[in-house]
């Protein structure tokens, strides 16, 4: 085959980039389960910032929620010859082929906010998970009826994902001893497939048909899913009436939480953890191994973790934290 000049320069360059790539200029390969959410797409735009700040460069690929088209899309980024993987995992237990690949390329992973099980990864770095859930039902349960048993519905993320377990398991910290003692009732509980908000939805109007409009709390684990569930309350007049927790601080969110039909959310500094993975990324690119505080069990190893704070926003406190963090503007919430 005789291939053009010009395609063989660009075949060429496209070799030694890959093949040779130097490690002053790392290149990151960021695996994402999927880019329909906010909070993903910023997660991206910094991440991709801080490595470029830090000289290095990003291929981003995103999986559409498909386990399948995830390993794909790690198998692509280690023939491309990325330095370090960071990966997102739609599931959570559904890529240690796809680790493994990457151990025999000799490709450090970071598993990005959601933990990567039964595989040797070499950082965990996330939010204190634990502390969401717990956060989402403290101000539930603080603001409940206290005069009779009040009626919740508990709303939980992807199945798939491990940290929804753990938003559960925060939850579960706080209104287990309040069921146990008759003071709260859970008249409704289910997961949403895959964190969608028309899973949400659906599991919202399941709720009222089966318990009816007495109800005084939706614990839910993400703002997408509160979404679906303020829109279920809307239809039947209820928005607004019924408490509930959100996460992620999504500007549709916070706009919810400015006209009273949510009450709260969990705001995560992305900032904070797309920074922190970049220089990890980069530094492992470089050979060197950054300490961390914290190690967590992933079924495979004790893992390097960083887990950073969280903060509980409602109306009150919406102008002192997200906005003046910059994360949404004033006049976005106006
Ligand atoms: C979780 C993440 C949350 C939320 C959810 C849906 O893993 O921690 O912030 O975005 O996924 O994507």
């Amino acid at each position: 085959m005789k291939l053009r000049p010009s395609t063989a320069l660009a075949l060429l360059l496209a070799l030694a980039t890959t093949a040779f790539a130097s490690k002053e200029k790392p290149v990151i390969g960021l695996s994402l389960d999927t880019l329909k959410e906010e909070r993903w797409q910023r997660d991206r735009d910094t991440f991709t910032a801080a490595v470029e700040k830090l000289g290095g460069t990003v291929k981003v690929q995103s999986a559409n929620s498909d386990d399948t088209v995830q390993v794909r899309n790690i198998e692509s980024l280690i023939s491309l010859g990325v330095d370090v993987l960071v990966i997102v995992p739609h599931n959570g237990s559904a890529m240690t082929r796809a680790v493994k690949s990457a151990n025999d390329a000799k490709i450090p992973v970071i598993s990005y906010d959601r933990l990567i099980l039964n595989a040797s990864i070499d950082y965990y770095l996330s939010f204190d998970n634990i502390k969401v859930g717990e956060a989402q039902a403290a101000y539930a349960a603080e603001r409940l009826p206290k005069d009779r048993p009040a009626r919740i519905v508990r709303l939980y993320g992807a199945p798939t994902d491990n940290n929804a377990k753990m938003f559960k398991q925060g939850q579960d910290n706080i209104l287990n001893p309040l069921i146990a003692a008759g003071k709260i009732e859970v008249v409704h509980e289910d997961w949403a497939l895959d964190w969608k908000p028309e899973n949400g939805k659906k599991i919202m109007n399941a709720a009222l048909t089966k318990a009816g409009r007495n109800i005084d709390a939706v614990v839910a684990s993400n703002d997408g899913i509160a979404g679906g569930a303020i829109q279920a309350l809307t239809e039947d007049g209820l928005a607004g009436k019924v408490l509930v927790t959100g996460q992620d601080a999504d500007l549709a969110a916070c706009q919810r939480i400015q006209r009273g039909t949510q009450a709260m959310t969990v705001y995560k500094p992305l900032k904070n953890l797309a920074t922190l993975a970049a220089q990890v990324a980069v530094d492992l690119a470089k050979g060197k191994k950054p300490a961390v505080a914290s190690t967590l069990d992933n079924g495979a190893k004790q893992v390097p973790a960083v887990f950073e704070k969280v903060i509980s926003v409602d109306k009150s406190n919406l102008a002192a934290t997200v906005i003046a963090d910059g994360f949404h503007s004033a006049a976005s919430l106006r």
